[in-house]
């Protein structure tokens, strides 16, 4: 199984200034680590520019530019998989924690934009994960049951599904990552409610930075990371990505 590390810049960068350090940074790690998968989900208006800085050095050729958000409908502020497509962008996050509180989105919503995803060879990145701790998993159950609702064991192999309790995520005040042996304990109740069906992969994400990086993939539970905050200055990026290296060999 190969590592995966997501990139969430969220809307930290805002010009293509911005991102340019944070290709340079990557692209200096990639000359040395060039395993694992690495998947870059800018801000929406800065696709074409994440794309423009993957084109001018080569050494960016294997990361995968993706998208924050999809839209399974045409609707204003969308954005659908064929845009996607179009600006070629080949990944999705789908049902972001902050999505699903600030826009609404339901697990129906996240079911038919994964659905869309996969019929445009799109790779769905679905986010899950409960408000508070709570030792029954409801909230996660019942957001894995209703994303992966009727779901084969062969749609279910072409998502990647991202643990991300809210709580942890760090624009959460006081939010802090996620103890191991909590991460281990909500990641058999995702393959629990998943009745044995594989994943593409399972990720932990929440205040993951260089430093945490270590425990959450020392956990053995999950096969990477998604990164928000850490990822998205070029100081707190090389830490990371320094930090994977060992994973990544
Ligand atoms: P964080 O964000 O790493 O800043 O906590 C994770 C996410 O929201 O995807």
């Amino acid at each position: 199984m190969t590592t995966f590390c997501i990139l969430n810049w969220k809307s930290y960068p805002a010009s293509a200034d911005d991102i340019r350090p944070l290709c340079g940074v990557l692209a200096s790690w990639r000359e040395v680590v060039s395993s694992g998968t690495i998947i870059i989900c800018p801000p929406t208006t800065l696709i074409d520019d994440t794309q423009a800085c993957k084109k001018e050095d080569a050494r960016l050729a294997s990361v995968v530019v993706g998208a924050q958000y999809l839209d399974a409908d045409a609707k204003t502020g969308g954005l659908t998989p064929a845009m996607l497509r179009a600006s070629g962008a080949t990944a999705a996050l789908i049902g972001h924690s902050d999505r699903r509180t600030q826009s609404g989105e339901t697990n129906a919503d996240v079911r038919a934009a994964w659905q869309q995803a996969v019929a445009h060879d799109i790779l769905p990145i679905v986010c899950v994960g409960q408000h508070a701790p709570d030792a029954s998993f409801a909230e996660l159950r019942e957001q894995v049951c209703g994303a992966f609702e009727g779901a084969s064991a062969t749609d279910i192999a072409q998502c990647v599904i991202a643990y991300e309790p809210v709580w942890a995520i760090s624009t959460t005040p006081g939010a802090r990552v996620e103890e191991p042996q909590d991460i281990v304990r909500a990641i058999q109740v995702i393959r629990e409610t998943l009745q044995g069906a594989q994943p593409h992969a399972v990720l932990y994400g929440g205040s993951v930075t260089g430093a945490t990086v270590g425990s959450v993939l020392g956990s053995g539970v999950v096969d990477g990371v998604l990164v928000g905050r850490a990822s998205a200055s070029p100081e707190s990026l090389k830490e990371l990505l320094d930090a994977l290296t060992p994973f990544f060999s």
